[in-house]
């Protein structure tokens, strides 16, 4: 192997391995930190629902998505009442209910203002009258799927894992309960055929909110991804490099 190769194949190798070992430097600083509390208590919470409750249904999702209630002063508070050992199924919907609050209470429903029921110049090729009407109920679905962040979660971080974007997002919807990266791509495509060019606008500076604040974009706008890099950043990283 001549120098040039084995240069460029160290090159290699530390453009795709340093975004894992910055990651893994970033999430030893954020250690003990109000987010890793809260982030503890709900993994904990969630073992024990499989336990309690069992492997059939189970959404292991909705249980890191859970905020803080307000009758929990702060997540040690909640995780010293959870009740040791193994608390029975009883006794864990009691402490769901008591401690925490129910996943996506803390997003609201927002009704997009460019939301045009029929709008001028959409979909212009598709002349079969049967199929523009279901795709007209599809594009009405955009009302369905989007949100603001409740103004509590910019107030207290360390209660949510959501993280407090600042614009309007759309979601992907079912237990996506908040903004993706990769979904907001097909997103906004999806919005500028329906001639939603705001609401675009708004899921496009959410995205470059989380830039500004961690660098890159998240794989979704969670305080439990905030240690993921997609491969997208990795490969950006590399073809910058060569
Ligand atoms: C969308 O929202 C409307 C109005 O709330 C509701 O009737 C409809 O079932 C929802 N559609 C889906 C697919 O959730």
């Amino acid at each position: 192997m001549d120098v040039r190769r084995l240069q460029h194949s160290l090159l290699v190798v530390l453009v795709v391995f340093l975004p894992v070992f910055c990651g893994a430097v970033d999430g030893a600083a954020a250690g003990g930190g109000p987010d890793e509390a809260l982030l503890a208590l709900l993994l904990r919470v969630q073992s024990e629902a499989l336990r309690a409750l069992g492997p059939r249904g189970f959404d292991p999702k909705l249980y890191v998505d859970m905020p803080l209630a307000a009758a929990a002063a702060d997540p040690g508070a909640a995780a010293a009442a959870l009740p040791l050992p193994a608390p029975s199924r009883g006794e864990l919907e009691a402490f769901l209910a008591r401690y925490l609050a129910p996943a996506g209470s803390d997003l609201v429903a927002a009704d997009p203002p460019d939301l045009d029921p029929a709008p001028r110049g959409f979909l212009p090729g598709v002349e079969n009258g049967e199929a523009r009407a279901w795709a007209l109920q599809v594009h009405a679905l955009w009302r369905n799927l989007t949100r603001r962040v409740a103004p509590g979660v910019a107030a207290q971080p360390g209660r949510h894992t959501l993280l407090p974007l600042p614009r309007t997002a759309v979601v992907p919807g079912s237990g996506y309960r908040e903004l993706y990266y990769w979904d907001s791509y097909w997103i906004v495509r999806g919005l500028l055929v329906s001639k939603m060019y705001d609401t675009a606008r708004e899921v496009v500076l959410n995205l470059l909110y989380l830039v500004e604040k961690y660098g890159f974009v998240l794989n979704g706008a969670r305080s439990y991804y905030t240690n993921r890099r997609l491969e997208s950043s990795t490969t950006v990283a590399a073809s910058h490099h060569f």
